[in-house]
Parts: C-alpha cells; sequence; structure tokens
C-alpha cells in the first residue's frame, strides 16, 4: 500500500507544473524511468538473461492488467493501443450482411473507425444520440435490433467524463444476444472494473492516460466464448501454443488471449508499463477513483464564485476522472486553456470546453491553485 503523498513523491513535474491533463497523456513516473533504464542497460552490456527477464516482465504485467479489470492473465493480450484491441474485435467477428453495431454520437474515433470499415461486408452502424453529454440507457434500449451484434460505447466519454452504466448495458444487450464491446482507455487506472462479474465480452484499453505508462502499451480482455468465435486476419507465430517451437508450423494456437500476441513486443514501453500498473495497483483504483472525485467536487464547490460552471450535472455513478468546466462566455474556452497552459495549469479543450483531468498524484492545494488562476477570467 502506497500513500497518496508517497505516490506525489514519484513525480518530479510536479514541482514545476499543475498537470491536470491525464485524459490525454499522463506524465511518467520515477520509477518508470528507472525500470526503463535497467531494461536499456540489460540490452546495453548484452545481458544473457536480457530475453528471459524481459518475458517475465511481461508475464506480470499481463497479471497487472488482469487485476485492473477483474480477470486472469489467459484472458488479456498485450496490445500497443485501444485501436488494435477494437481492430481485432471489428475484423474478426463472423459478419453477414444486414448485421448492425450500436455505437453513439460521443465515441472517440478509435472505437468507431474500425465499424466503418465493416461496411463493406453489409454490416450497418446505428447511433444512439447522446442527450446532455450522457448515453442513456433508455436511448441504448429503444436502438437495439434483432440484428445488433455488438453494442460498442466507452466507459467514459473523452469529451464529457460520462460513465456509462455498463452492468446495465450489458444486461440489456445480451439480453437481445448482442456483444458487448468496451473502450477502456478513459477509466483502467482511475475507475475500479470487473468485467467478468459485469459480463462484458471484450475491453481495450491503451496504457499513455490514466494508466501512466509509455506510449505504444496497452492490453485488450475478451471471454474465452469470445476467443472461440473470433478470426482475425492478423495472426502470428507468437500466438501458438508454444511460439518457441519455431519449426512446427501446424502446431494450435494458444486457448489464452495470447493468441493474438503477434510478434515481438515494444520492450521498453511495457517493461515502463509493468512499473506504472504497480503502482497504481499498490495505490488501490479504489482510492485514486475517490481521490478524483474529491478533488473534482472541490473544484466544482468553487466554481459558483467564478465566471464558469460546470457543462454537465452527472448523477453520482456516472462521474468519472474527468470534469468538463467552461466560461459563461463560452467562446473564451480555447484562449483561457491556452493561457492557463501557458501559466503551468496543464489541461485540455475538449468539446468547447474545459477538461479537468487529476491524478492520484494531485493536492486540494493544487486545485485551490487553479481556482486562484481562473479569478483573473
Ligand atoms: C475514448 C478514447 N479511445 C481511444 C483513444 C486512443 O486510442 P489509441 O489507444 O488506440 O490511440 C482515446 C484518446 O486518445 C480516447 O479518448
Amino acid at each position: 500500500m502506497i500513500s497518496q503523498n508517497e505516490f506525489r513523491q514519484h513525480f518530479p513535474h510536479t514541482e514545476k507544473r499543475v498537470y491536470f491533463n491525464h485524459a490525454a497523456v499522463s506524465p511518467l513516473s520515477n520509477p518508470v524511468l528507472e525500470g526503463i533504464s535497467k531494461y536499456l542497460s540489460w540490452r546495453n552490456t548484452a545481458d544473457p538473461m536480457m530475453w528471459t527477464n524481459t518475458v517475465e516482465i511481461l508475464e506480470n504485467l499481463r497479471a497487472n492488467y488482469a487485476k485492473l479489470v477483474g480477470s486472469s492473465s489467459k484472458r488479456i493480450a498485450l496490445a500497443g493501443n485501444t485501436a488494435t484491441g477494437i481492430n481485432y474485435l471489428a475484423s474478426g467477428l463472423d459478419w453477414k450482411p444486414g448485421d448492425r453495431v450500436l455505437l453513439n454520437d460521443l465515441e472517440f474515433p478509435a472505437n468507431v473507425v474500425p465499424y466503418m470499415e465493416l461496411k463493406k461486408k453489409g454490416v450497418h452502424i446505428d447511433w444512439v444520440k447522446s442527450v446532455d453529454g450522457q448515453v442513456r440507457i433508455s436511448d441504448i434500449n429503444a436502438s437495439l435490433t434483432t440484428k445488433t451484434r455488438v453494442v460498442a460505447i466507452s466507459s467514459v466519454q473523452y469529451s464529457t467524463g460520462f460513465l456509462a452504466d455498463l452492468e446495465e448495458i450489458v444486461t440489456i444487450a445480451h439480453a437481445n444476444r448482442s456483444l458487448v464491446v468496451v473502450d477502456a482507455i478513459q477509466s483502467i487506472g482511475v475507475i475500479p472494473i470487473d468485467v467478468e462479474k459485469l459480463g462484458v465480452d471484450f475491453l481495450a484499453a491503451g496504457g499513455h492516460k490514466w494508466q501512466m505508462s509509455p506510449l505504444g502499451t496497452g492490453f485488450f480482455y475478451l471471454t474465452e466464448a469470445l476467443q472461440n468465435r473470433l478470426n482475425p486476419d492478423f495472426l502470428n507465430y507468437l500466438g501458438k501454443e508454444v511460439p518457441s517451437d519455431y519449426a512446427n508450423y501446424t502446431q494450435k494456437f494458444s486457448d489464452d488471449a495470447r493468441k493474438f500476441e503477434i510478434g515481438v513486443f515494444n520492450g521498453i514501453g511495457l517493461v515502463g508499463a509493468k512499473v506504472a500498473t504497480d503502482l497504481l495497483i499498490e495505490a488501490g483504483v479504489e482510492n485514486i477513483y475517490k481521490h478524483v472525485l474529491r478533488l473534482q467536487k472541490y473544484l466544482l464547490d468553487g466554481l459558483p464564485d467564478l465566471p464558469f460552471h460546470a457543462v454537465h450535472q452527472f448523477e453520482d455513478a456516472n462521474k468519472s476522472g474527468i470534469f468538463m468546466f467552461s466560461h459563461d462566455d463560452t467562446s473564451r474556452n480555447e484562449s483561457i486553456q491556452a493561457k492557463l497552459n501557458d501559466d503551468g495549469f496543464i489541461m485540455s479543450y475538449r468539446g468547447g470546453a474545459l477538461r479537468f483531468a487529476p491524478h492520484y498524484y494531485n493536492s486540494i492545494e493544487e486545485v485551490d491553485r487553479l481556482i486562484g488562476a481562473l479569478r483573473q477570467y
């Protein structure tokens, strides 16, 4: 167990700037840098153990991802980003002309483009219209058809912060014999999830945001039943039962999700991801979620004294690590965000508003300083 204060000590940038932009790209901690540097020195000195050590680290990383989603390592495939996972799913299902995918108008393109490409197989997309930044269960329910094979949704919407009610979505989708596929990059590492308990069929998440990992890292989860149905075009030797049995071209593929890992990995990134996810697990994702909600509430409570307001009003159950706020004159948001960045308060401008996305190491005192900085507008 690591306290919030100990966690903060790992992030030297906190002495220079206030970083609230973890929904974009997170900073890397000192332990991550040290882990990567150790790995590079094995390679640099041709350490005889460098390959064995790396394989062991990747095994441990799979176990970490499994912990973060509530599953076992067998159900986790390492992947370089969210999009790779979504592509495996979208390209690997046995689509029939007339099949349908249910999306919504808030999704990030990584969770849309692969389904649009299915048009050539005769697959049609239905779009749920969001209301006030939310994708409502009643609208999902009303949009399901007998041909809906997949309900694809982000656990957290990147431009509004809306946290989906996956339990409800799985219940109605499964009752309709539709799969539930989740783009979880905006929640893994900051919001707890238990995919097995929920019954989610597939989930993909890149590592460079809330997981505080290097770019080009991440994973996907899928159920064993779905793995048996998927038939993607991309498979290769590393996914075979015994990858080191090189001459045995005809051997079976692994029964584990490892089947979808096609060739050697971005070692630098994944070694960093292992250390980064160790830290998150030590801190406890429950604690991280509570902490960011506390920071969010502190900012929200400070807004009435300022010419700023919350963009959306979500129920507690739909609050995530992302909080969107706006100047009362919305046309000023973009320039305010640029000026705040210049002044050392780093946030993104998304959907016409300011995106506040703190992590576990951020403090109330930093939010206070942001509130102080907002007074000048
Ligand atoms: C909801 C969502 N999905 C996916 C991505 C990125 O996808 P990938 O990891 O494939 O680059 C982002 C942000 O960049 C995002 O906000």
